[in-house]
């Protein structure tokens, strides 16, 4: 029997033939041609951020046989035990961002201290905070796993050179931009700079990411909730009703809602993007400041989920108006589709009734 003749699968894939895709580079040169003034130092900061992407996909995807599966052995500033890919993932976007030049100031969830870089007087004006590697307990197990980065300018005044680490501290509102990458079962990079948001699919035969998804929006009401529900016991009775409420029988209104928890943020996050719902990491008794960090996985994707349309509270307020102390500070999260995230905070607030 003769092999199927895919060919016509291949050129009928999304929007039209696979010829037609932009690269990453090309979409970003586009980009950066709107401004008459780009010095083109924001666009080879992207370049960098995803050249360091694709590094850390390679390694991933080859992880139990090139000797970076497993912990290190070492506990990171947050206490948990660190994985060699955490490990990995941070060197190489640290890296990549020093051979690069546009980045000052590195902060990232695996090092105590922001990282100065020590960039010339004339490059380096930007600041990027990261989470290297998200969803750590998923990589020896072939789950899904991201990277998340947040983009800042040093303010003007700070000498680039020697930036003050708490250059690093801005409201998510500052950010020029944020992104994440998901090593899912293709991987994708998301982005904004504030006008929209647009995904790229890497095509591992080429090495580039290629725009498959323009200009994406979220679902105004989803019917996917994400939660660890394993802490139900600790959450505040508010939380509690609205989980409740999701679970029950009224199909008009779309209930019971489907549960879907991975464990890695930035994959729950991504799938409820697409696919409309709420990802929900609040207080508990482990964490009463929730677990998620506010610099480099709140903001970002706030940033990200109000530029798709949707919301982002820490239950009561808005993400990315929070006041920043320290880099690795905690936040509750409540994050996804609209509708959603409203309804659950009007159950925080102990309003039951419908928004
Ligand atoms: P990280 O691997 O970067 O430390 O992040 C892990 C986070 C997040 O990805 C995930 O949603 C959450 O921890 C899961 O925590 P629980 O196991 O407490 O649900
Ligand atoms: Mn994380
Ligand atoms: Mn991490």
């Amino acid at each position: 029997m003769s092999p199927p003749d895919l060919s016509a699968a291949r050129s009928s894939s999304p929007e039209s033939g696979e010829d037609d895709f932009k690269t990453l580079e090309q979409f970003i040169i586009e980009q950066q041609d709107r401004f008459p003034h780009s010095t083109g130092a924001f666009s080879r900061l992207l370049r960098d951020i995803g050249l360091a992407a694709k590094i850390v996909n390679r390694d991933m995807r080859q992880a139990g046989l090139i000797g970076v599966a497993g912990s290190t052995g070492a506990v990171n500033v947050q206490g948990e035990v660190q994985q060699k890919m955490d490990a990995l993932a941070h060197r190489e976007f640290v890296r990549a961002l020093r051979l690069g030049g546009e980045c000052c100031l590195i902060g990232s969830e695996e090092h105590a201290e922001a990282i100065p870089l020590n960039t010339s007087t004339d490059e380096g004006q930007y600041i990027v905070l990261l989470d290297p590697l998200d969803g750590s307990s998923n990589i020896d197990v072939c789950v899904s796993v991201g990277t998340i980065f947040s983009i800042y300018r040093l303010p003007d005044g700070y000498d680039r050179t020697e930036p003050p680490l708490d250059a690093a501290l801005q409201p998510g509102t500052q950010q020029v931009a944020a992104g994440y990458v998901v090593y899912g079962s293709s991987t994708m990079l998301v982005y904004t700079t504030g006008n929209g948001v647009n995904g790229f699919t890497l095509d591992p035969t080429i090495g580039e990411f290629l725009l498959s998804h323009p200009q994406l929006t979220t679902p105004e009401r989803g019917r996917i909730f994400s939660i660890n529900a394993g802490y139900y016991h600790s959450f505040e009775d508010g939380l509690c009703n609205y989980l409740d409420w999701l679970q029950e029988h009224d199909p008009e209104t779309g209930r019971p809602a489907k549960t879907r928890y991975i464990g890695s943020f930035v994959s729950d996050f991504h799938r409820n993007l697409l696919k409309g719902g709420i990802y929900m990491y609040p207080a508990t008794q482990g964490n009463p400041e929730g677990k998620l960090r506010l610099m480099y996985e709140a903001n970002p994707m706030a940033f990200i989920a109000e530029q798709a349309g949707g919301r982002a509270t820490d239950g009561q307020m808005r993400i990315l108006k929070k006041t920043p102390d320290t880099l690795h500070q905690r936040t509750p999260l409540f994050i996804g589709s609209e509708q959603m995230v409203r309804r659950a905070e009007a159950f925080l607030a102990g309003e039951h009734s419908v928004v």
